[in-house]
């Protein structure tokens, strides 16, 4: 009788690992979980978004020498295009991909692009305090298929808790009088307690936005709304935080 369930035991335990390798095996790369991952997919242009670039090129005060980092740089299109609106700049793309980040290394040697360097990341947790001039996160604080499939909760694709920490770093690493540029995020800045060390600077033309959808900080559909808030600037002051926000 013991023998019949221990082999009886065996069978299940062997068509389950069975299962898993089918099920594994029938997932691409990208339909994968990754810790930290938002937007999945890769797709860059280059110079995609000139407006927001001569932008911050025109509102960075320290733009000889300053520092940039573009957050979710894909293939590197974005850290080129960089490197052309600000000539003399030391400029950091990072990817949580390896892959993306194994090209962008590739096309500077082959550019002879120099003051560009990359790192495989999914947040900015390594990077000095108070060292940025500029952060750039554009298409990156997303997932396409929230949009695509008329996702009423955005979880458990992305989480609004994932995005306040790491918009919360992105003001740790800026110096006070630095920029951020958020452009198409599933979130609004402005729900996040880190806003409160920002001023907003710029909005954008209802034209220029994607129309992605926004969830709300308890990953709920927020119907119809648009954020157009797109620039902010970290404030020199110290904010008590209980002082209203004003955006
Ligand atoms: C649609 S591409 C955007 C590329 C570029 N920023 C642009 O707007 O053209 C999104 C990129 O974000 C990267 N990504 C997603 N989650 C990330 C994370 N937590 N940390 C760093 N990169 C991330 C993806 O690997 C992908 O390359």
């Amino acid at each position: 009788m013991r023998s019949l369930s221990s082999n009886f035991m065996k069978r299940v335990s062997r068509a389950r690992q069975h299962v898993q390798r089918v099920f594994s095996a029938s997932q691409s790369p990208a339909e994968l979980p990754q810790a930290g991952r938002f937007q999945p997919y890769t797709h860059t242009l280059p110079n995609r978004y000139p407006w927001l670039f001569k932008f911050a090129a025109a509102n960075l005060t320290n733009t000889d020498a300053c520092r940039l980092l573009s957050f979710g740089c894909s293939r590197g299109d974005e850290v080129f295009a960089l490197r052309d609106y600000f000539p003399a700049a030391d400029i950091k793309g990072i990817d949580i991909a390896p892959d993306n980040i194994a090209i962008c290394r590739t096309r500077a040697l082959d550019g002879d692009i120099a003051g560009v360097r990359f790192a495989v990341a999914s947040n900015t947790g390594a990077e000095p305090s108070a060292y940025y001039d500029g952060i750039f996160c554009l298409a990156v604080l997303c997932h396409g298929d929230l949009s695509t499939y008329g996702a009423q909760r955005c979880d458990p694709l992305i989480r609004f808790e994932e995005f306040s920490r790491i918009v919360g770093d992105f003001g740790r690493c800026l110096k006070p009088g630095g920029l951020l540029l958020l452009l198409t995020t599933n979130f609004r800045f402005c729900d996040t307690e880190a806003a409160r060390s920002f001023v907003v600077v710029l909005e954008a033309e209802p034209e220029w936005l994607a129309r992605d959808v926004l969830f709300g900080r308890d990953n709920r559909l927020l119907p119809d709304q648009k954020y157009r808030a797109v620039a902010f600037r970290k404030r020199t002051e110290i904010r008590p935080s209980h002082a209203p926000l004003d955006m």
